[in-house]
């Protein structure tokens, strides 16, 4: 039965709307509240184990690498270990160093993603240490790791991936919050990011119910041929995830950028025919985001703010609205509204949104 459309347009318009129910089925029995952390038994490591580990690495491709982004930049913040992600895609060629007190974490949906499978057989080869995020049990990626992290998110059957993206996120939140806490991460701090998982299902609830808004607005803007996503650290990864589901799904060009980089470059290219969505958490670098949005508008850009924060008025032609949440979770919530814009810019343009031209669902070639 999870395979039908049950009175959905698309899948993924269905796996959009799940996404409540696939977080909570990622999170369930996995929150400790008691001593504020996480329990992942899957990855089989015990507390010493964990603490000999001086760095993480995620590869994945596509959306999962940007997943491994976003899951890198917590392990970072809340466990201060040095974190990055690659595109498994390129890490078998340039002859990797493979570190024995590396946890590298393989992120997969399929599990079935030959570029991602083969980094995993490189590193085996080179007996580094990793672990599967994989949606699919039994799946190739899933086996080769022998350990991990199951995604929970159910059946994805929609080429652009929606709902194994935010449980990724979640899934590594979870990771980073264990790595933390066997690490320096406060007990106070353990208790806030765990509430606030627990809180996110409902969150992106509140971002579905926003959907007729956010339709509006991808309708406004379905004549534009391209279009910036400018994030800032936190949410670079959610900008490029964005620009990813535009692309994928509506085959208008979206580049994602870093809201400081512009002025280094793309500016050039801004003018009244090329919209930017900007990402604005309302978190430290509200002011810096506000003034990036000022030097969009001097340049005659239309501006779509994605924001949680209190936007002086007329500064963005079209605002799209975020619940708020703890600000490190930003860049999980951010995503919800980008998959709709997508996918309501897509609709407005015909586009044949589940099996959109040239794309395969798990690429299984190298
Ligand atoms: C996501 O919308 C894309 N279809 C694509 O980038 C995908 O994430 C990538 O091919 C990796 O797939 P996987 O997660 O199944 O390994």
């Amino acid at each position: 039965a999870d395979y039908e459309l049950s009175g959905y347009a698309s899948f993924m318009h269905k796996e959009i709307s799940e996404q409540p129910e696939a977080l909570r089925r990622a999170l369930l029995g996995r929150l400790d509240e008691r001593f504020a952390t996480a329990r992942l038994g899957g990855i089989n490591l015990d507390a010493r184990a964990l603490r000999s580990i001086r760095r993480v690495k995620f590869l994945g491709c596509g959306s999962a690498y940007y997943a491994g982004q976003l899951g890198a930049n917590l392990v970072e913040e809340w466990a201060r270990l040095p974190a990055d992600a690659e595109p498994a895609s390129e890490f078998r060629y340039r002859n990797p160093v493979v570190e024995e007190d590396t946890l590298y974490v393989a992120v997969s949906q399929s599990g079935e993603t030959a570029d991602t499978l083969a980094a995993v057989q490189e590193l085996r080869r080179k007996g580094g240490r990793v672990i599967g995020a994989v949606n699919v049990v039994g799946s190739a990626i899933g086996r080769e790791c022998g350990s991990g992290v199951f995604l929970h998110a159910g059946p994805e059957v929609s080429v652009a991936s929606t709902k194994a993206y935010t449980n990724m996120g979640a899934c590594f939140a979870m990771l980073a919050l264990l790595l933390g806490r066997v690490r320096d991460l406060s007990v106070s701090d353990g208790a806030r990011i765990v509430a606030a998982l627990s809180e996110l299902p409902d969150k992106i609830a509140e971002v579905l119910e926003a959907e007729d808004a956010i339709a509006e607005v991808a309708e406004k803007h379905s004549t534009a041929e391209r279009m910036f996503y400018i994030g800032r650290v936190r949410t670079w990864p959610t900008a490029r995830e964005g620009a990813q589901k535009l692309k994928e799904i509506s085959y208008v060009h979206a580049e994602a950028y870093q809201a400081a980089e512009l002025k280094h470059g793309p500016l050039a290219l801004i003018d009244a025919t090329m919209p930017s969505v900007v990402l604005i958490p309302d978190d430290e670098l509200l002011t810096k985001n506000l003034a990036t949005i000022e030097q969009i508008k001097a340049r005659g850009g239309p501006v779509i703010a994605v924001t949680n924060a209190e936007l002086p008025n007329g500064l963005a032609d079209s605002v799209i609205r975020v619940p708020r949440s703890e600000p490190e979770l930003d860049p999980i919530l951010f995503t919800v509204p980008l998959q709709i814009f997508a996918y309501h810019l897509a609709r407005q343009l015909g586009r044949d949104i589940d099996k959109p031209r040239n794309l395969a669902k798990s690429v299984t070639v190298e």
